[in-house]
């Protein structure tokens, strides 16, 4: 990972960028990575805003030659940078469901995973991480909803450094996940918000009046939840969200 580098000053969007290069301009790891992202894409069209020269923003492309448990992968890739965060810091970063890395109930990460087709065949998977790093301001509009590692922590983190850190650690687990190692869902399961817990769901917009036991992410990179009944359940990630306030 991160053996080709595509680096920009500035750019609208890592991942639009990589996304309209051809297939043959495009390697398994490459990296692309920008110090100021003006047009930064998140989930369901909406923006993603991130000071310049302050976070990082980038987007890592994948060859893989399966074509299915992409959320499981993206779910690695948070589980490995939420291990690079609390090697460095004493911040108890954890998963939301689907796709968000929180501290203290505050957005510090996101990640926007997408593909790219040639006809029918999968050409290349891409998962764009936004991590607000060192931005102590931010504008009204996410400021009560974002954090960054710098106000959590009172201390400017080097980027550099901190990016390297989850580089190894998503190649080592783009490994995992490629072999299917079991071991890779009880790695990433207990970092997932309401892990275990009683919880409420918000499933295709609507909020659901009983509760439910929350177990994890399955082998098909579902939701699984059990009812009070005992009865499973399982959701893709496109249909749920955990309520956690
Ligand atoms: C979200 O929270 O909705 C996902 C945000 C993903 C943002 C990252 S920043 C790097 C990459 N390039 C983009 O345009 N978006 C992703």
């Amino acid at each position: 990972m991160g053996q080709t580098v595509d680096y920009f000053e500035e750019l609208g969007s890592t991942n639009s960028y990589i996304k309209q290069l051809p297939g043959s301009a495009v390697t398994h790891g490459q990296l692309c990575l920008t110090d100021h992202q003006y047009k930064g894409r998140g989930q369901y069209e909406r923006n993603w805003e991130s000071g310049n020269g302050k976070n990082l923003t980038f987007t890592l492309a994948f060859h893989p030659s399966r074509t299915d448990r992409f959320h499981i992968l993206t779910l690695a890739c948070a589980r490995a940078i939420v291990e690079e965060i609390v090697c460095h810091t004493s911040c108890n970063a954890l998963i939301k469901w689907p796709n968000d890395i929180l501290i203290n109930g505050c957005k510090l990460t996101g990640i926007l995973t997408e593909t790219v087709y040639n006809g029918n065949t999968l050409d290349r998977l891409l998962v764009g991480i936004g991590i607000n790093v060192n931005q102590d301001q931010f504008t009204e509009a996410v400021a009560q909803k974002a954090t960054s590692l710098k106000l959590e922590t009172g201390t400017e983190i080097d980027r550099e450094q901190f990016l390297c850190g989850i580089i190894s650690r998503i190649e080592y687990q783009y490994r995992r996940w490629h072999k299917q190692n079991n071991e890779l869902l009880k790695w990433i399961n207990p970092k997932i918000i309401g892990y275990g817990q009683w919880v409420n769901l918000r499933v295709n917009d609507e909020v659901l009046n009983d509760t439910y036991k929350l177990l994890g992410v399955d082998q098909q990179g579902k939701l699984a939840v059990v009812t009070d009944e005992g009865d499973l359940k399982t959701f893709s990630y496109e249909q749920v969200r955990v309520i956690t306030d």
